[in-house]
């Protein structure tokens, strides 16, 4: 690990440093920028495509930035800052977006009339004119499509009398592609998937899955039934389990629990109950010194979140004087820890992705960076000819007064509060991908200069310099009026 040396000797002489103090060695490279693979992981079962994952705050995660993340091939952890009902309803969002295998069908029975089924579907606003027909003991008998609505002139006729009742159906863990590609050689716009007994367990839909299969990159962070992934944050304590039930029961593939300070019993504790009761994985923090790290992934973590303080709405440093500048951090917290390690907050630019990676991390955690998208939540603010969104630290007072889980992630009991985050505004940055392709350009191009092929690679090559203030204003454009930089960000 070529990194070792840099990071031990700093150790050793009492020193932590962040981005601005370090830049990558670039190396002997046979690696093009454009052939990269930016794979990686959020945590043990949790894949990235690429290895940007958007902030828990409730400026920047909620279901169309999450939606636009899983596009994008990252993860959007969608934010606490609601009720446990509101949360799951945007995971539900998120994962019903593409509607690869409906695993819970809307059925109708064989008895039932076209007059009954039309208004059921007219009372729920249905948009689908598909559907299984069963018999009263639950076994398939036909199906309805849309044709034999149109065509059935007396509506008081059976669904038995008009369906179709050849039906072509498959296995219960019939994939996506193979489903589409059977749907596409027979012609049929539904396909059920029955068990043994006949039942049905799931259905494929031609339509959505033409969506996703050809309209699909290859780049949608999906799961094994087609659809998006997505993780929420919770909290602490017995109610927070609760929500992460709900949670789950929304499909939400990965929890985040979300607190300023992870090394904590009430984190420990959380964590331990929710791996006892559920299947599902999951990521604690924030963290920043290696010990606290080590006692999370005995607890049971299966990732873990570095940054405590490094966010640029953050005041924790500032007001609690608590903190470890990041890439140090980064670097102490991954060492040896055998969970992928989220480097979360602080990121200014795209060269920081690389920095990030280099120094041990497997993914990296945007909230600035990612907010003031059109996909990020709040309206856009016109101020002195410029479009701006609203950004703010879910500790600032604004997120502290509007929730308890905000003041819960800073163990804020008291009325009077204390707050370790500031609020403010962003330049509106337009659309989430656009701003992602400057960010994975950025990567690219670090991974070429290192020579590194892919995630692990960069993580395993990489090597730093200690820059000096003269280093540092020399990184930057210096000596010129700026007339453009669409994908830099000056230092004020
Ligand atoms: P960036 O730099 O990406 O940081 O904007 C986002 C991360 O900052 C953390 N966060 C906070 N930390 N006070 C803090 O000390 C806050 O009010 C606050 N709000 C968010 C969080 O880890 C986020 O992902």
């Amino acid at each position: 690990m070529a990194r070792l040396q840099f990071f031990e000797n700093l150790k050793n002489i009492g020193v932590a440093v962040t981005y601005d103090d370090v830049r990558l060695k670039s190396g002997h490279s046979k690696v093009e920028p454009a052939s990269v693979i930016l794979e990686s992981k959020f945590s043990r079962n949790i894949p990235l495509k690429i290895p940007i994952v958007s902030a828990a705050m409730d400026t920047v995660t909620e279901h169309k930035l999450a939606i636009g993340m899983a596009k994008l091939g990252g993860l959007g952890i969608i934010h606490k800052n609601l009720s446990a009902e509101e949360q799951a309803k945007e995971v539900a969002k998120v994962k019903f977006h593409l509607h690869g295998l409906i695993d819970k069908p809307i059925c109708v029975y064989e008895d039932e009339t076209i007059e009954n089924i039309q208004k059921r579907i007219d009372e729920k606003g249905w948009k689908f004119h598909s559907f299984p027909v069963i018999n009263r003991s639950g076994k398939l008998a036909g199906i309805l499509t849309k044709n034999d609505f149109d065509f059935c002139d007396d509506d008081s006729q059976e669904a038995k009398d008009v369906m179709t009742e050849q039906v072509l159906t498959k296995e219960p863990d019939t994939p996506l592609e193979d489903a589409y590609d059977f749907m596409k050689k027979n012609k049929k716009k539904i396909l059920p998937l029955v068990n043994d007994d006949l039942e049905v367990v799931g259905l494929y839909v031609f339509s959505d899955l033409a969506r996703i299969i050809k309209g699909k990159s290859s780049m949608h962070n999906v799961d094994k039934k087609g659809r998006l992934l997505v993780g929420a944050a919770i909290g602490v304590g017995v109610p927070n389990i609760l929500r992460a039930e709900m949670l789950i029961k929304k499909q939400v593939d990965v929890l985040v629990i979300d607190t300023a300070h992870g090394d904590s019993k009430a984190v420990l504790d959380t964590l331990m109950q929710i791996k006892k009761r559920f299947k599902i994985d999951v990521v604690a923090g924030n963290i920043s010194e290696p010990d606290s790290a080590l006692r999370l992934v005995e607890a049971g973590a299966d990732g873990i979140k570095v940054g405590q303080g490094a966010g640029s709405i953050c005041t924790t440093r500032i007001i609690a004087g608590i903190g470890c500048p990041q890439v140090s951090a980064i670097y102490n917290c991954a060492s040896g820890i055998g969970v992928p390690v989220c480097a979360d907050g602080g990121l200014r630019n795209s060269g920081d992705i690389p920095i990030a990676i280099g120094a041990g991390a497997h993914s990296v955690m945007m909230g600035g960076m990612l907010s003031g998208t059109e996909e990020s939540p709040g309206e856009m603010i016109f101020l002195e000819g410029r479009q701006w969104k609203r950004y703010r630290g879910m500790g600032s007072l604004g997120a502290m007064r509007a929730h308890k889980e905000s003041r819960a992630r800073y163990r804020v009991t008291s009325k009077k509060m204390v707050p370790e985050g500031v609020e403010g505004m962003v330049p509106y940055k337009g659309r989430l991908a656009d701003v992602i392709f400057q960010y994975l350009g950025g990567l690219r191009s670090g991974m070429g200069y290192v020579g590194a092929a892919n995630i692990e690679e960069l993580r395993e090559k990489a090597d730093f310099h200690r820059i000096t203030h003269a280093g540092f204003v020399e990184s930057h454009p210096h000596d010129i009026h700026i007339t453009e930089a669409s994908n830099y960000t000056p230092r004020e």
